[in-house]
């Protein structure tokens, strides 16, 4: 977690970097920072939100600036206050530090330099990095200071160095967490992503774990700690800055819910030959040998991610007849996995940069697995430990809570269940109509996307609700667990996803007046089971919301509110059926006054363990 952010060039530094900082608050919000420095060298932290240190600054005063560092903070060790707040600086205030990442041996390392007399300030695990720079910086250049500095630390590290003895040049450092550099005209931007750097430059490079950049506004030098002085090609971003905006919308969650149509689009795009009922997934670098020798399918994941997992284990079961496992990225790592030849691993992540994710391929990679991510964030960690893959393509997802990532992770399984179904059982003409159908969901988002008021209505009327169930079976099971999800992270109300048919093993006994149930009931084969579950509520006075197929006129004897959605194959349904969820939460949230985009406690992408 964390977004760090460096510039180096003509421009007043404290304004780029505080602008910078504000498309990286996503990352954390807990505090916020900033080192500047020509002949001195000037720091500014306070808790709280970026706009708290915004308040702070005389932008005209700082200008004379051309170099500095920022950081927003997702606190890890120590509580958010000023003093816990990045940048660090050392004993002789010389030199700065911001840092995303975790020092695993930060108490090691502080009790040493604390018998060289360094006063170490804060709670954090990263005062220690500039105080183990500032011992090294006595005999060598910064650049050599911080290399010395470096491989002495354990665990992860994005982090950037400023001296205001080397005023002229930025030391940036990775090992575990993202960081890239944007070649401008002239200038160099660093940070924790692409959003800070994109309306400056398109160029980037991104570091390479155990890399140290030595960065001048006009060229950069880039050191392997193994191998020293390498070359790294320069990449080409290929979104916009319109990508992250907000666009007239109140909050990014709800720009991305209306997104939809467009971003499952960019999902398939390119993907289907309707004429040849072929689908093309050229990034899972699979030869046919190893596609035919797929035995097992394992999902690993988090969050709504994990989600995802779990309909595409529905979806491949179902449809290609390949056993599937779904493992949360976190346990799997810890749990001497079983792998075999025949596994076929596929990690999914909005960021590609979710530690557990990461540190999960990593134990499967090192089982000799093939490993495929599902990932959103070109270039990003987890595509680049992994052997191959597909890119959902939905653009830059900024609210915390995942929704188009969601919808676009949903449809690549989809495409995956149909290639590998078609090269098992599944004729051409099947996935024919199966392609027919995906290419029409759009236009269904579309509508359900048209009855936002309606379902802003109904959050009126559950919006002080203390709980929430929801209950799905077969496919949507998952999008009960995705919808609860999303209400319990924007809105802190607490709500649980079950399978319908469970209810009755437990949570029925939680269900009375006040319960409010949302079920997820479209026309499918168990249609007739689902409305049973709903008897059963109704019976014990809960109050019933479902989500159930136009035209369906017989729920109404048993629902409070429907929220009417088109009829699609039951394949396709999940992408349809979590909409209103989606807008049901963000409405709640809104009502109860919470930022819907940066839930408190939480960070969009989580690089620590
Ligand atoms: O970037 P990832 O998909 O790997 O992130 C996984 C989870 O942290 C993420 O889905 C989280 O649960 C979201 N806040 C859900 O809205």
């Amino acid at each position: 977690m964390c977004g760090i952010m460096g510039y180096i060039g003509s421009k007043n530094a404290s304004e780029v970097i505080i602008n910078g900082l504000a498309r990286l608050e996503y990352r954390g919000y807990d505090s916020a920072g900033i080192a500047l420095t020509n002949k001195d060298l000037y720091i500014n932290k306070k808790a709280g939100k970026i706009s708290n240190l915004r308040s702070e600054l005389d932008f005209s005063e700082l200008a004379p600036y051309n170099t500095g560092i920022g950081h927003t903070r997702w606190a890890t060790h120590g509580i958010p206050s000023d003093l816990n707040a990045h940048p660090h600086s050392d004993c002789k205030n010389e030199i700065a530090v911001v840092h995303n990442g975790i020092i695993e041996n930060h108490s090691a390392i502080r009790q040493i330099l604390q018998k060289y007399d360094h006063d170490i300030k804060s709670e954090t695990d990263s005062e220690v990095i500039i105080h183990l720079i500032e011992y090294y910086y006595e005999r060598y250049s910064l650049a050599e200071a911080v290399m010395k500095a470096v491989v002495r630390l354990e665990g992860t590290y994005g982090l950037i160095v400023i001296s205001k003895r080397e005023p002229e040049k930025l030391i940036a450092a990775r090992n575990g967490s993202p960081l890239l550099v944007g070649i401008g005209d002239n200038e160099m931007i660093i940070s924790s992503d692409a959003s800070a750097i994109i309306e400056h430059t398109r160029k980037v490079i991104y570091l390479k774990d155990r890399e140290v950049f030595e960065i001048k506004r006009d060229n950069f030098m880039a050191f392997d700690l193994e191998k020293g002085l390498v070359d790294r090609e320069i990449e080409e971003i290929d979104w916009n800055i319109e990508a992250i905006e907000k666009q007239g919308y109140d909050y990014f969650m709800l720009k991305e819910i209306f997104e939809q149509p467009e971003t499952i689009s960019n999902g398939f795009r390119g993907r289907t030959v309707q004429d040849y009922g072929m689908i093309r997934l050229d990034g899972l670098r699979l030869s046919e040998e190893e596609l035919n020798e797929i035995n097992r399918i394992i999902f690993i994941a988090c969050g709504t991610s994990w989600h995802a997992g779990l309909i595409g284990e529905y979806l491949i079961e179902e449809y290609a007849r390949i056993p599937v496992e779904v493992e949360y990225a976190s346990e799997f790592r810890y749990r001497k996995p079983i792998l075999r030849r025949g596994d076929l691993v596929i990690v999914i992540s909005q960021s590609g940069e979710t530690a557990d994710t990461l540190a999960a391929l990593k134990e499967a990679k090192s089982k000799g697995i093939k490993v495929l991510s599902i990932c959103n964030v070109v270039g990003s960690t987890i595509t680049r430990e992994s052997d191959g893959g597909v890119y959902i393509h939905a653009g830059p997802e900024i609210g915390v809570a995942s929704t188009k990532a969601f919808t676009s992770q949903v449809t690549v399984l989809i495409l995956l269940s149909l290639f590998l179904a078609r090269r098992r059982d599944m004729n051409s003409e099947e996935i024919k109509v199966y392609i027919e159908h995906l290419l029409a969901i759009p236009e269904k988002v579309s509508q359900i996307l048209s009855n936002n008021d309606y379902i802003r209505d109904i959050a009126e009327i559950y919006k002080d609700k203390s709980n929430f169930l929801y209950l799905g079976r077969g496919i949507n099971f998952p999008v009960a667990l995705e919808g609860a999800l999303k209400l319990k992270e924007i809105s802190y109300i607490h709500a649980e996803g079950y399978p319908a048919a469970e209810m009755k093993h437990g949570p029925i006994a939680l269900i009375d007046e006040n319960m409010p149930v949302v079920f997820i009931a479209p026309r499918d084969e168990i249609y007739s089971k689902v409305l049973s579950n709903m008897e059963e509520v109704k019976a014990r006075k809960g109050k019933i919301i479902a989500i159930a197929n136009q035209g369906d006129n017989d729920i109404k004897e048993y629902a409070d509110h429907i929220i009417y959605v088109p009829p699609v194959r039951k394949m396709l349904s999940p992408l349809i059926t979590v909409i209103p969820l989606q807008l049901l939460a963000y409405h709640v949230a809104v009502m109860k006054g919470c930022n819907v985009d940066q839930p408190r406690n939480l960070a969009k992408s989580v690089t620590v363990e």
